[in-house]
């Protein structure tokens, strides 16, 4: 392939995505990559295009703005496109932006700009000839919309008809639904931008009207004949006749109040009922405006400010604290609902009471948010310019939700104090309890299908489960009269409930939540005990001591969940929650799958830190080549592979006294070809 040609299947390609996520996002509402991503695609393409004239012929970018309108309603050709904005994501951008025009004018002196928040929402456009309202089309890909009227009459904030009017025009503005109105539909649309899509463009019309969406005027299309000379004139003359214009609409001059007024609009950002995601600076002159024209895709008088779509402000409203399945006690900020990266957000996770105090994080204060991978964002800062005078540092409880008191342990690794705060009452503690209820069930564990979260929640309340033996117990008589549970789903739950009843030892022990024991720790202590008889031992005060002992040999159990399995077995609610537990299951014995290999028939152990690999590689490694790893120096093992770093002296003398071979870290590498 030459290079020419590889740049045109690159092309292709990159076009290829464009119309799939083009088509799930406008004739689905169902976006299939973020705003950003999709951002970035274009912005490549547009790259690629300008870089490679030849890739015009392939495909013009200026069709491919928007997607074709789709088939569910009538065509119909824009009287003057419905373009696209150019964005700009920093200072430089608005320097360049403004450059850009003055040398296009060749003007010296500020051009005024009229700044106006852009409303994430769908843009729509509404012709009146000689005050009535013709039609309402979706912008579509641009060229042609789609013949939307009946759905946009049913919003109340369209006027049908305008008095005093030019004979022909056409009001350009968003469709949009308030984010108090979008909580009732938020299960359904993953924002409030997808909720206005998919109603706007329902085929019934009945069904748009049950959706209260509400509209922005912001602009015009084809006008005659031309009664304005600003854009500010345009927006209150928009105003008289009853279009709902925003109220944040204001004129700039210099580059220092876009700035201002961008940081000032993002600090407001979480406070309004809308959508905002940047800010539209337009050329205020109608006369610059038509000299400055467009480009293919969009006009060069115009440009939007965008925010950052991971970092968002707003305001706490309220520090809450949340109990974990471990006692760990999390605050949390009740936010302003406010979109970061396409995902309305009401709360931000504040770490612990270390992470409060460091940030001087308080009750009222504007924070910076900022979502990575996780849903829930975290807090950047805090804007102490914008603290209220008489706020009050908070004051971090030290009592958990069921009002026992809470402790910061010291840790046996790095013997220094947590920075988090505990219950320690374990079952005891109903918030704990519920918590525990929740990891029981999930994926890792018994894996419940139908027993989720939400449910694990209803059924709390209903007082239908509060310990794990109940779930095995549950009255489907009562369920059957709930809203929501059919006999089908009913069935599907009675099934999944009695399929999980046949539990592995290890999947049993991590099931549980002992702390400090996660799937792997759960392997170790399986294989340890082989039976759920053996592991019942833990509950008498007696064999437990003796048992612990013996866990000191086990390769990975240390201290930490030494000290923790001892804690849980000497808490009398949870013995009796367990125990009760373990009567009405079917536990299988710990079974290893070996597999054939190398090290087949070989039982192995590890000791000390090794330099070309971690100890859980070397064991996979082991155990892929057949191995069976054990936890402890016995007859049994075959070889004890002593690692470079801090080889445990008492396990190499026990396995020399029982003439175990020996195997360095090098003949380890050397025996598996490393
Ligand atoms: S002016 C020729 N003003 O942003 C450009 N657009 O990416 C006309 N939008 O499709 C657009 N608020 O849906 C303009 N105050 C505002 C806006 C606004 C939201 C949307 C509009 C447009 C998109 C451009």
């Amino acid at each position: 392939m030459t290079k020419q040609e590889k740049i045109k299947e690159l092309y292709k390609e990159k076009i290829g995505k464009l119309n799939r996520y083009n088509r799930a996002y406008f004739e689905k509402d169902n976006p299939i990559i973020s705003d950003q991503e999709f951002d970035k695609l274009k912005k490549e393409l547009l790259e690629l295009a300008k870089k490679y004239p030849f890739l015009k012929k392939i495909q013009n970018l200026d069709t491919l703005v928007g997607s074709k309108p789709s088939s569910k309603f009538d065509k119909v050709r824009h009287s003057k496109p419905m373009l696209s904005l150019n964005n700009a994501f920093e200072k430089e951008d608005m320097l360049d932006f403004k450059k850009k025009i003055n040398n296009f004018l060749n003007n010296k002196s500020e051009i005024q700009l009229s700044s106006e928040p852009k409303i994430d929402g769908i843009s729509a456009t509404l012709r009146y000839e000689n005050g009535k309202l013709v039609y309402g089309l979706s912008r579509g890909d641009g060229v042609f919309g789609e013949n939307i009227t009946e759905n946009l009459t049913t919003i109340k904030d369209i006027p049908k008809s305008l008095t005093n009017s030019p004979r022909v025009i056409e009001v350009r503005g968003e469709v949009y639904i308030g984010k108090k109105d979008f909580e009732k539909l938020k299960d359904k649309f993953a924002n409030p931008r997808n909720a206005a899509g998919g109603s706007l463009r329902q085929k019934d019309s009945k069904e748009t009207a049950k959706i209260p969406l509400k509209f922005f005027a912001y602009g015009i299309g084809e006008v005659n004949p031309k009664i304005f000379k600003k854009q500010t004139e345009l927006l209150k003359k928009l105003k008289s006749w009853g279009f709902p214009i925003n109220s944040n609409c204001k004129l700039v001059n210099s580059i220092g109040e876009v700035e201002k007024n961008h940081s000032d609009m993002e600090a407001l950002r979480s406070t309004l009922d809308y959508d905002v995601d940047g800010i539209v600076y337009k050329v205020n002159d109608f006369n610059f405006q038509e000299r400055l024209g467009s480009t293919s895709n969009a006009p060069r008088w115009a440009i939007a400010y965008k925010f950052s779509s991971v970092k968002a402000s707003s305001k706490i409203k309220n520090i809450v604290i949340q109990v974990g399945r471990t006692g760990a006690i999390t605050p949390v900020a009740k936010i302003n609902p406010v979109t970061v990266g396409g995902v309305v957000v009401s709360n931000a996770t504040l770490h612990n009471e270390d992470e409060i105090n460091r940030k001087d994080i308080r009750i009222g204060d504007v924070i910076n948010i900022q979502r990575a991978g996780d849903v829930i964002p975290q807090v950047v800062s805090v804007d102490k310019s914008r603290r209220n005078k008489n706020s009050k540092k908070f004051i971090f409880p030290d009592k958990c939700l069921c009002g026992s008191t809470t402790k910061k342990e010291i840790s046996m690794t790095t013997k220094k104090r947590d920075a988090v705060r505990r219950c320690v009452r374990g079952y005891e503690c109903d918030f704990i309890a519920k918590e525990k209820l929740k990891h029981i069930v999930s994926k890792d564990a018994f894996d419940i299908e139908g027993l989720g979260k939400k449910v694990i929640d209803n059924f709390w309340e209903l007082k239908f489960i509060r310990s794990p033996g109940d779930i095995f117990n549950l009255d489907y008589k009562k369920i059957e009269k709930l809203d929501g549970w059919g006999k089908l789903s009913i069935e599907n739950l009675q099934n999944a409930i009695n399929k999980s009843k046949n539990i592995t030892l290890e999947r049993f022990i991590y099931s549980i939540g002992i702390r400090h024991i996660g799937q792997e720790n759960a392997k170790i202590l399986g294989s340890f005990f082989k039976k759920s008889e053996k592991f019942s031992e833990l509950f008498n005060e007696k064999k437990r001591r003796d048992i612990l002992i013996n866990l000191e040999d086990l390769d990975g159990i240390g201290d930490t969940q030494i000290k923790s399995i001892k804690d849980f077995f000497s808490n009398k609610k949870n013995s009796q929650i367990i125990q009760h537990l373990i009567s009405v299951l079917n536990i299988k014995n710990f079974q290893k799958i070996i597999k054939i290999g190398k090290l087949s028939n070989k039982n192995i152990m590890f000791t000390g830190g090794f330099e070309k690999m971690s100890r859980s590689e070397a064991k996979a490694l082991a155990e892929e080549n057949g191995a069976k790893i054990l936890g402890s120096v016995s007859k049994k093992l075959d070889y004890l592979v002593i690692g470079n770093s801090k080889p445990t002296k008492k396990k190499i003398e026990k396995a020399k006294e029982l003439k175990v071979d020996l195997m360095s870290e090098e003949s380890w590498y050397n025996l598996l070809n490393r």
